[in-house]
Protein backbone atom coordinates (compact mmCIF):
# COMPACT_ATOMS: atom_id res chain seq x y z
CA UNK A 1 0.00 0.00 0.00
CA UNK A 2 1.16 3.29 0.13
CA UNK A 3 4.42 2.58 2.52
CA UNK A 4 5.98 0.69 -0.99
CA UNK A 5 5.86 4.21 -2.43
CA UNK A 6 8.11 5.29 0.27
CA UNK A 7 11.10 4.31 -1.64
CA UNK A 8 10.22 6.19 -4.51
CA UNK A 9 9.78 9.54 -2.90
CA UNK A 10 12.32 11.47 -3.50
CA UNK A 11 14.51 12.29 -0.34
CA UNK A 12 18.07 12.69 -1.25
CA UNK A 13 18.18 16.62 -2.18
CA UNK A 14 21.33 17.18 -3.04
CA UNK A 15 22.07 16.44 -6.70
CA UNK A 16 18.82 17.94 -7.87
CA UNK A 17 19.78 19.87 -10.71
CA UNK A 18 19.00 23.65 -10.71
CA UNK A 19 16.06 24.60 -12.51
CA UNK A 20 14.95 21.28 -12.90
CA UNK A 21 11.09 20.18 -10.69
CA UNK A 22 12.13 17.76 -7.45
CA UNK A 23 11.19 14.62 -8.44
CA UNK A 24 11.64 14.62 -11.99
CA UNK A 25 10.48 10.83 -12.47
CA UNK A 26 6.85 11.28 -12.16
CA UNK A 27 4.35 8.72 -10.95
CA UNK A 28 5.37 6.13 -9.18
CA UNK A 29 6.77 5.36 -12.47
CA UNK A 30 10.55 4.49 -11.47
CA UNK A 31 8.89 1.05 -10.33
CA UNK A 32 8.77 -0.21 -14.54
CA UNK A 33 11.81 2.51 -15.50
CA UNK A 34 10.26 2.79 -19.04
CA UNK A 35 7.94 5.70 -18.52
CA UNK A 36 10.46 8.44 -17.41
CA UNK A 37 10.28 10.01 -21.51
CA UNK A 38 7.10 10.58 -21.64
CA UNK A 39 6.83 12.61 -18.45
CA UNK A 40 9.93 14.78 -20.04
CA UNK A 41 8.83 18.74 -19.94
CA UNK A 42 5.77 17.51 -17.58
CA UNK A 43 6.80 20.11 -14.87
CA UNK A 44 6.02 22.88 -18.06
CA UNK A 45 2.59 23.40 -17.29
CA UNK A 46 3.79 25.68 -13.86
CA UNK A 47 6.17 27.34 -15.86
CA UNK A 48 5.24 31.15 -16.95
CA UNK A 49 1.80 30.57 -18.33
CA UNK A 50 0.21 33.75 -20.71
CA UNK A 51 -2.36 35.82 -18.97
CA UNK A 52 -5.38 34.74 -20.04
CA UNK A 53 -8.01 37.75 -20.01
CA UNK A 54 -11.21 36.85 -19.18
CA UNK A 55 -10.37 34.17 -17.73
CA UNK A 56 -11.30 35.89 -14.42
CA UNK A 57 -14.57 37.72 -14.10
CA UNK A 58 -13.74 41.48 -14.33
CA UNK A 59 -14.26 43.54 -11.40
CA UNK A 60 -15.61 40.17 -10.04
CA UNK A 61 -15.21 40.27 -6.13
CA UNK A 62 -13.04 37.75 -5.12
CA UNK A 63 -15.53 35.30 -3.95
CA UNK A 64 -17.91 32.82 -6.22
CA UNK A 65 -20.81 32.78 -4.17
CA UNK A 66 -22.13 29.76 -5.95
CA UNK A 67 -18.80 28.08 -4.30
CA UNK A 68 -19.84 28.53 -0.87
CA UNK A 69 -22.77 27.25 -1.08
CA UNK A 70 -21.10 24.11 -0.12
CA UNK A 71 -23.23 20.98 0.47
CA UNK A 72 -21.67 21.01 3.63
CA UNK A 73 -21.26 24.83 3.90
CA UNK A 74 -18.84 26.38 5.54
CA UNK A 75 -19.04 25.68 9.62
CA UNK A 76 -17.11 29.05 10.66
CA UNK A 77 -16.48 27.70 14.01
CA UNK A 78 -14.95 24.44 13.12
CA UNK A 79 -12.78 25.81 10.56
CA UNK A 80 -11.66 28.36 13.23
CA UNK A 81 -11.34 25.56 15.84
CA UNK A 82 -9.07 23.71 13.54
CA UNK A 83 -6.77 27.06 13.92
CA UNK A 84 -7.97 28.54 10.09
CA UNK A 85 -7.40 32.19 9.84
CA UNK A 86 -10.90 32.90 7.87
CA UNK A 87 -9.02 36.24 7.30
CA UNK A 88 -6.60 33.86 4.99
CA UNK A 89 -9.37 31.86 3.43
CA UNK A 90 -11.19 34.73 2.32
CA UNK A 91 -7.95 35.14 -0.01
CA UNK A 92 -7.30 31.77 -0.62
CA UNK A 93 -10.95 30.90 -1.54
CA UNK A 94 -11.43 30.30 -5.38
CA UNK A 95 -11.82 33.52 -7.70
CA UNK A 96 -13.16 31.80 -10.67
CA UNK A 97 -16.45 31.91 -12.52
CA UNK A 98 -18.10 28.45 -13.22
CA UNK A 99 -20.62 27.24 -15.03
CA UNK A 100 -21.85 24.27 -12.96
CA UNK A 101 -23.87 24.72 -10.31
CA UNK A 102 -23.09 23.28 -6.43
CA UNK A 103 -24.11 19.44 -7.19
CA UNK A 104 -23.89 19.24 -10.48
CA UNK A 105 -21.60 17.61 -12.99
CA UNK A 106 -18.00 19.52 -12.89
CA UNK A 107 -16.25 17.16 -14.91
CA UNK A 108 -17.48 14.29 -17.19
CA UNK A 109 -15.14 10.93 -17.79
CA UNK A 110 -16.55 9.48 -20.11
CA UNK A 111 -15.38 5.81 -21.58
CA UNK A 112 -11.52 6.99 -20.78
CA UNK A 113 -9.43 4.14 -22.45
CA UNK A 114 -5.41 3.95 -21.90
CA UNK A 115 -3.41 1.45 -23.79
CA UNK A 116 0.25 1.02 -23.38
CA UNK A 117 1.09 -1.77 -26.49
CA UNK A 118 -1.29 -4.86 -25.09
CA UNK A 119 -1.69 -3.45 -21.59
CA UNK A 120 -5.37 -2.09 -21.09
CA UNK A 121 -4.21 0.65 -18.21
CA UNK A 122 -7.78 2.15 -18.12
CA UNK A 123 -10.39 0.52 -19.65
CA UNK A 124 -13.75 2.27 -20.25
CA UNK A 125 -13.66 4.37 -17.18
CA UNK A 126 -16.78 6.72 -16.94
CA UNK A 127 -17.44 8.90 -13.58
CA UNK A 128 -18.65 12.44 -12.76
CA UNK A 129 -17.16 14.79 -10.44
CA UNK A 130 -20.05 17.10 -9.12
CA UNK A 131 -19.21 20.39 -8.10
CA UNK A 132 -18.49 20.86 -4.40
CA UNK A 133 -17.29 17.45 -3.56
CA UNK A 134 -14.64 15.65 -2.24
CA UNK A 135 -14.45 12.20 -5.05
CA UNK A 136 -12.09 9.64 -3.99
CA UNK A 137 -10.17 7.55 -6.67
CA UNK A 138 -9.35 4.59 -4.99
CA UNK A 139 -7.88 1.12 -6.20
CA UNK A 140 -4.70 -1.20 -5.60
CA UNK A 141 -1.80 -0.81 -7.00
CA UNK A 142 -1.51 -0.41 -10.78
CA UNK A 143 -4.95 0.08 -11.23
CA UNK A 144 -4.94 3.16 -13.05
CA UNK A 145 -5.96 5.71 -10.93
CA UNK A 146 -2.90 7.51 -12.13
CA UNK A 147 -3.03 7.15 -15.26
CA UNK A 148 -6.69 8.33 -15.35
CA UNK A 149 -5.10 11.52 -14.19
CA UNK A 150 -2.70 11.85 -17.11
CA UNK A 151 -5.35 11.19 -19.11
CA UNK A 152 -7.52 14.23 -17.84
CA UNK A 153 -4.62 16.45 -17.48
CA UNK A 154 -2.97 16.07 -20.99
CA UNK A 155 -0.13 13.85 -19.99
CA UNK A 156 -0.98 11.10 -22.30
CA UNK A 157 -3.36 10.88 -24.98
CA UNK A 158 -6.63 8.66 -24.33
CA UNK A 159 -6.61 6.36 -27.22
CA UNK A 160 -10.56 6.39 -27.01
CA UNK A 161 -12.86 8.25 -24.31
CA UNK A 162 -13.43 11.86 -22.87
CA UNK A 163 -13.10 14.30 -20.69
CA UNK A 164 -15.28 17.54 -19.95
CA UNK A 165 -14.96 20.08 -18.59
CA UNK A 166 -18.34 22.48 -17.57
CA UNK A 167 -19.86 20.10 -20.52
CA UNK A 168 -16.69 21.40 -22.80
CA UNK A 169 -14.23 18.81 -24.42
CA UNK A 170 -10.42 18.83 -22.98
CA UNK A 171 -9.54 16.42 -25.32
CA UNK A 172 -6.16 16.99 -27.19
CA UNK A 173 -5.39 20.01 -24.88
CA UNK A 174 -2.05 20.52 -23.98
CA UNK A 175 -1.25 20.27 -20.64
CA UNK A 176 -0.80 23.72 -19.46
CA UNK A 177 -3.50 24.51 -21.30
CA UNK A 178 -6.23 22.07 -19.28
CA UNK A 179 -4.27 23.54 -16.21
CA UNK A 180 -5.59 27.08 -17.11
CA UNK A 181 -9.14 25.27 -18.08
CA UNK A 182 -8.99 24.89 -14.24
CA UNK A 183 -7.69 21.21 -13.65
CA UNK A 184 -4.93 21.53 -11.74
CA UNK A 185 -3.03 18.42 -10.24
CA UNK A 186 -0.38 17.33 -7.85
CA UNK A 187 1.66 14.20 -8.61
CA UNK A 188 2.41 11.14 -6.84
CA UNK A 189 5.85 11.54 -6.80
CA UNK A 190 6.99 15.39 -6.20
CA UNK A 191 7.62 17.98 -8.28
CA UNK A 192 8.89 21.18 -7.48
CA UNK A 193 11.23 23.81 -8.47
CA UNK A 194 13.84 22.48 -6.26
CA UNK A 195 16.20 25.59 -6.42
CA UNK A 196 13.41 28.04 -6.00
CA UNK A 197 11.83 29.19 -2.85
CA UNK A 198 8.52 27.94 -1.36
CA UNK A 199 6.96 31.58 -2.19
CA UNK A 200 8.40 31.60 -5.75
CA UNK A 201 6.72 27.84 -6.69
CA UNK A 202 3.49 29.46 -5.55
CA UNK A 203 3.81 32.76 -7.65
CA UNK A 204 5.12 30.49 -10.49
CA UNK A 205 1.57 28.89 -10.45
CA UNK A 206 -0.27 32.29 -9.94
CA UNK A 207 1.54 33.54 -13.16
CA UNK A 208 -1.43 32.51 -14.85
CA UNK A 209 -3.30 34.54 -13.05
CA UNK A 210 -1.61 38.05 -14.87
CA UNK A 211 -2.56 40.50 -16.98
CA UNK A 212 0.91 42.38 -17.39
CA UNK A 213 3.19 41.69 -20.62
CA UNK A 214 6.63 41.40 -19.96
CA UNK A 215 7.86 44.73 -21.72
CA UNK A 216 5.66 46.55 -18.26
CA UNK A 217 6.97 43.79 -16.32
CA UNK A 218 10.63 45.07 -17.30
CA UNK A 219 9.75 48.47 -16.77
CA UNK A 220 8.21 48.05 -13.34
CA UNK A 221 5.10 49.64 -14.85
CA UNK A 222 2.86 50.67 -11.76
CA UNK A 223 0.36 47.56 -12.97
CA UNK A 224 3.13 45.21 -12.98
CA UNK A 225 4.36 46.02 -9.72
CA UNK A 226 0.82 45.72 -8.30
CA UNK A 227 0.13 42.27 -9.72
CA UNK A 228 3.66 41.11 -8.19
CA UNK A 229 2.75 42.68 -4.91
CA UNK A 230 -0.82 41.06 -4.99
CA UNK A 231 0.79 37.67 -5.94
CA UNK A 232 3.21 37.78 -3.10
CA UNK A 233 0.05 38.49 -1.00
CA UNK A 234 -1.80 35.09 -2.23
CA UNK A 235 1.22 33.19 -2.12
CA UNK A 236 2.12 34.03 0.98
CA UNK A 237 -1.92 33.23 2.07
CA UNK A 238 -1.61 30.14 0.09
CA UNK A 239 1.51 28.98 2.01
CA UNK A 240 -0.54 30.30 5.45
CA UNK A 241 -3.06 28.26 4.25
CA UNK A 242 -1.31 24.65 3.99
CA UNK A 243 0.55 25.28 7.04
CA UNK A 244 4.25 26.41 5.69
CA UNK A 245 3.96 30.20 5.79
CA UNK A 246 7.30 30.42 8.08
CA UNK A 247 9.07 28.21 5.44
CA UNK A 248 7.77 31.05 2.46
CA UNK A 249 11.95 31.79 1.71
CA UNK A 250 13.88 28.64 1.90
CA UNK A 251 14.43 26.66 -1.21
CA UNK A 252 12.01 23.99 -1.56
CA UNK A 253 14.77 21.43 -2.13
CA UNK A 254 15.31 22.18 1.78
CA UNK A 255 11.99 21.49 2.79
CA UNK A 256 11.40 18.09 5.01
CA UNK A 257 9.21 15.78 2.70
CA UNK A 258 6.06 16.80 4.60
CA UNK A 259 6.28 20.58 3.14
CA UNK A 260 7.01 19.55 -0.04
CA UNK A 261 4.04 17.73 0.06
CA UNK A 262 2.29 20.57 1.41
CA UNK A 263 3.56 23.55 -1.30
CA UNK A 264 2.50 21.04 -4.47
CA UNK A 265 -0.51 21.94 -3.02
CA UNK A 266 -0.59 25.36 -2.42
CA UNK A 267 1.19 25.91 -5.97
CA UNK A 268 -1.80 23.70 -7.73
CA UNK A 269 -3.96 25.97 -5.57
CA UNK A 270 -2.55 29.18 -7.18
CA UNK A 271 -3.55 28.04 -10.79
CA UNK A 272 -7.15 28.66 -9.39
CA UNK A 273 -8.69 25.37 -10.04
CA UNK A 274 -12.14 24.62 -10.56
CA UNK A 275 -11.39 21.15 -10.20
CA UNK A 276 -8.02 20.06 -7.38
CA UNK A 277 -6.44 16.68 -8.51
CA UNK A 278 -4.12 15.05 -5.55
CA UNK A 279 -2.26 12.18 -6.23
CA UNK A 280 -1.83 10.04 -3.03
CA UNK A 281 -0.68 13.41 -1.39
CA UNK A 282 -0.30 11.41 1.78
CA UNK A 283 2.18 8.86 0.07
CA UNK A 284 4.84 8.25 2.67
CA UNK A 285 2.85 10.34 6.15
CA UNK A 286 2.69 8.32 9.18
CA UNK A 287 -1.00 8.03 10.58
CA UNK A 288 -0.76 11.30 12.37
CA UNK A 289 0.24 13.36 9.32
CA UNK A 290 -2.35 11.97 6.88
CA UNK A 291 -5.21 12.88 9.70
CA UNK A 292 -3.38 16.52 9.13
CA UNK A 293 -3.89 16.24 5.63
CA UNK A 294 -7.28 15.27 5.17
CA UNK A 295 -8.20 17.75 7.47
CA UNK A 296 -6.24 20.60 4.88
CA UNK A 297 -8.36 19.09 2.27
CA UNK A 298 -11.57 18.94 3.99
CA UNK A 299 -10.88 22.81 4.80
CA UNK A 300 -9.68 23.12 1.21
CA UNK A 301 -13.32 21.87 -0.05
CA UNK A 302 -15.20 24.16 2.59
CA UNK A 303 -13.24 27.03 0.98
CA UNK A 304 -15.15 26.44 -2.28
CA UNK A 305 -12.84 24.09 -4.24
CA UNK A 306 -13.81 20.33 -5.84
CA UNK A 307 -11.27 17.62 -5.83
CA UNK A 308 -10.56 14.84 -6.96
CA UNK A 309 -8.25 12.45 -4.49
CA UNK A 310 -6.38 9.43 -5.48
CA UNK A 311 -5.75 7.65 -2.02
CA UNK A 312 -4.65 4.21 -1.45
CA UNK A 313 -5.44 3.67 1.80
CA UNK A 314 -9.35 2.62 2.39
CA UNK A 315 -9.81 3.83 5.80
CA UNK A 316 -8.35 7.36 5.34
CA UNK A 317 -10.56 7.81 2.18
CA UNK A 318 -13.56 6.74 3.36
CA UNK A 319 -13.79 9.73 6.12
CA UNK A 320 -13.11 12.36 3.47
CA UNK A 321 -14.89 11.62 0.64
CA UNK A 322 -18.49 12.38 -0.19
CA UNK A 323 -18.32 9.54 -2.96
CA UNK A 324 -15.49 7.10 -4.06
CA UNK A 325 -15.01 5.57 -7.52
CA UNK A 326 -12.94 2.38 -7.20
CA UNK A 327 -10.43 0.79 -10.06
CA UNK A 328 -9.29 -2.61 -10.40
CA UNK A 329 -6.94 -3.46 -13.31
CA UNK A 330 -7.80 -0.56 -15.10
CA UNK A 331 -11.66 -0.73 -14.79
CA UNK A 332 -14.18 0.85 -12.87
CA UNK A 333 -15.80 -1.73 -10.15
CA UNK A 334 -17.86 0.70 -8.27
CA UNK A 335 -18.96 4.34 -7.74
CA UNK A 336 -20.54 5.23 -4.80
CA UNK A 337 -20.85 6.94 -1.22
CA UNK A 338 -18.18 5.55 1.12
CA UNK A 339 -21.07 3.69 3.20
CA UNK A 340 -21.78 1.65 -0.23
CA UNK A 341 -18.18 1.06 -1.11
CA UNK A 342 -17.16 -0.22 2.56
CA UNK A 343 -19.67 -3.32 1.82
CA UNK A 344 -19.04 -4.02 -1.67
CA UNK A 345 -18.40 -7.34 -2.05
CA UNK A 346 -15.71 -6.47 -5.47
CA UNK A 347 -14.04 -3.90 -3.52
CA UNK A 348 -13.76 -5.85 -0.83
CA UNK A 349 -12.34 -9.03 -2.84
CA UNK A 350 -10.36 -6.32 -4.78
CA UNK A 351 -8.47 -5.38 -1.69
CA UNK A 352 -8.11 -8.61 -0.34
CA UNK A 353 -4.44 -9.32 -0.20
CA UNK A 354 -3.57 -6.34 0.98
CA UNK A 355 -2.31 -5.10 4.27
CA UNK A 356 -5.51 -5.22 6.41
CA UNK A 357 -4.77 -1.93 7.97
CA UNK A 358 -5.96 -0.43 4.96
CA UNK A 359 -9.03 -2.27 4.50
CA UNK A 360 -11.62 0.16 6.33
N1 LIG B 1 3.64 5.15 -19.49
C1 LIG B 1 3.35 3.86 -19.26
N2 LIG B 1 3.80 2.89 -20.09
C2 LIG B 1 3.49 1.59 -19.86
N3 LIG B 1 2.75 1.17 -18.84
C3 LIG B 1 2.29 2.09 -17.97
C4 LIG B 1 2.55 3.49 -18.13
N4 LIG B 1 1.97 4.18 -17.13
C5 LIG B 1 1.35 3.24 -16.36
N5 LIG B 1 1.55 2.01 -16.86
C6 LIG B 1 0.99 0.76 -16.36
O1 LIG B 1 -0.41 0.94 -16.29
C7 LIG B 1 -0.95 0.31 -15.14
C8 LIG B 1 -1.66 1.35 -14.29
O2 LIG B 1 -0.66 2.16 -13.68
P1 LIG B 1 -0.99 3.41 -12.78
O3 LIG B 1 0.31 4.06 -12.47
O4 LIG B 1 -2.04 4.22 -13.42
O5 LIG B 1 -1.59 2.69 -11.49
P2 LIG B 1 -1.99 3.33 -10.10
O6 LIG B 1 -3.40 2.88 -9.80
O7 LIG B 1 -1.72 4.77 -10.07
O8 LIG B 1 -1.00 2.53 -9.12
P3 LIG B 1 -0.23 3.00 -7.79
O9 LIG B 1 -1.23 2.86 -6.69
O10 LIG B 1 0.88 2.02 -7.67
O11 LIG B 1 0.24 4.40 -7.99
C9 LIG B 1 0.22 -0.37 -14.44
O12 LIG B 1 0.25 -1.71 -14.88
C10 LIG B 1 1.42 0.42 -14.94
O13 LIG B 1 2.60 -0.36 -14.92
MG1 LIG C 1 -0.47 5.97 -9.00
Amino acid sequence: MSGDHNEDLPRHTADWPVGEPVGTNGDGQQKDGHHTAEHAGEHAEYGGHPAEPGQHLAGDSGRDPGALAQPAGIDEQALAAQGVDLQVAEIVAPEREIGVKVGDNLVEVRNLTVKFGGLMALDNVTFDIKRGEILGLIGPNGAGKTTCFNAMTGVYKPSSGKVLLEGQSIGGQKQHKITRMGLARTFQNIRLFGEMTALENVVVGLDARHKTSVGRALLRLPTHVREEKAAIERGMALLDFVGIAEHAHFLSRHLPYGHQRRLEIARALATDPKVLCLDEPAAGFNPAEKEELMTLIRTIRSDGYTVLLIEHDMKLVMGVTDRIVVLEFGKKIADGEPREIREDPRVISAYLGEPEDDVA
